[in-house]
């Protein structure tokens, strides 16, 4: 009997452990993340997220863009945790100060929106992580990109890190090689990597973040032999040698706020905007081989994506006893 229950608990582990990757569903310390998490506490979270964050992409465009990588720079510093979005106050150090966020992340103010709604409806029950998961998949959504159930049950930090937002988040500055080793740091993989940076699909970024690109650095280094000429001769005339570090480009050019494969067709004319797009293709085979296959076929780009989304999501979530459901997401409760 004893000797039964031992094979089955082995098989059960065993089975968790091959479907983990493919994010079924994600053991962390004793609790799981899965789609009905708050299907009886609060039936109505995903329709309450949904309409706010529909309203605030129909106000404007780029909100779906914003959203969908807040998640991202919240995943990749210390887990889904909805760390980046805590002001600073006593101990905590706010997030929103480092590099990739500063002057840059946004959507916060539709956190709150959706989070005051939720407190309405079912206090103290859907966290700020949960939300920013939802609100990213529902921001490709409306994008026009796919659609996948979103595991859920995260809880919120007690915390935040300044140093683990300006360390972890890949800045686009950064090589092929580093940019993959802070992806695989987090359980992601090269088709992840691809996958995920087809976000850029939608949005915009500022000029300061890809101008090294476009001129000669005092001398002794080239422009950017990667970047097409006259695409380059264009974005020169926004983002110049100096000044007009914030003017925004799109990031994908032909179809600037449709979720879509167009980004990877940039990439392979070398019109891909900040030099992490663009190392795709020219500094690793494997890489290259992903580009061309979403490049040449939407539904396959569509379907990775939603996968790897799930992936990310799946970062080290605080489950069980672990972190709070904040009452308001900026601060933690006490
Ligand atoms: C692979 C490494 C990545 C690098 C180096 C990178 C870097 C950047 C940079 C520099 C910007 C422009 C920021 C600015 O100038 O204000 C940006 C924008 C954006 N990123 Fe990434 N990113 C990466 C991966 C991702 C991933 C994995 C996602 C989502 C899953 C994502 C989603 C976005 C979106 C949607 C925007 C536009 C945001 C807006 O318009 O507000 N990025 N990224």
């Amino acid at each position: 009997m004893a000797k039964s229950i031992m094979i089955n608990m082995l098989m059960l582990s065993l089975t968790l452990l091959i479907l983990a990757p493919f994010g079924f569903s994600i053991k962390t310390y004793g609790s799981y993340l899965y789609p009905q998490f708050y299907d009886r506490s609060c039936p109505r979270a995903q329709q309450i997220v949904y309409s706010i964050v529909s309203r605030a992409v129909a106000r404007e465009a780029r909100m779906a863009a914003s959203l969908l990588r807040l998640h991202f720079h919240d995943c990749f510093v210390k887990g889904c945790d909805a760390s980046v979005l805590l002001d600073s106050s006593g101990s905590i150090i706010s997030e929103k100060g480092s590099n990739p966020n500063r002057n840059s992340a946004r959507g916060f103010e539709v956190i709150d929106e959706i989070k005051s709604a939720l407190e309405q409806e079912c206090p103290d029950t859907v966290s700020c992580a949960d939300i920013m998961a939802l609100a990213a998949r529902d921001s490709t959504v409306l994008a026009g990109g796919p659609r996948w159930e979103v595991p859920l049950g995260r809880r919120d930090s007690l915390g935040a890190s300044l140093s683990g937002s300006n360390s972890n988040i890949p800045a686009p500055n950064n090589t092929f090689q580093t940019i993959l080793t802070k992806f695989k740091l987090k359980g992601l993989d090269i088709v992840d990597l691809v996958a995920l940076s087809g976000s850029h699909t939608i949005g915009k970024s500022r000029c300061v973040s890809f101008r090294q690109r476009l001129y000669n650095q005092s001398g002794n280094s080239q422009p950017d032999f990667t970047l097409d000429e006259s695409y380059a001769s264009q974005l020169r005339g926004t983002c110049p040698r100096s000044g007009g570090d914030q003017n925004l480009f799109s990031l994908d050019f032909v179809t600037p706020t449709k979720f879509d494969n167009s980004y990877f067709k940039n990439l392979l004319s070398f019109k891909g905007l900040l030099n992490s797009d663009q190392v795709l293709v020219t500094k690793n085979q494997v890489s290259l081989e992903l580009v061309k296959k979403y490049a040449a076929d939407n539904e396959l780009f569509l379907e990775q994506f939603a996968k790897s989304m799930v992936k990310m999501g799946n970062i080290f979530p605080l489950t069980g006893a672990r972190g709070e459901i904040r009452k308001n997401c900026r601060k933690i409760n006490s």
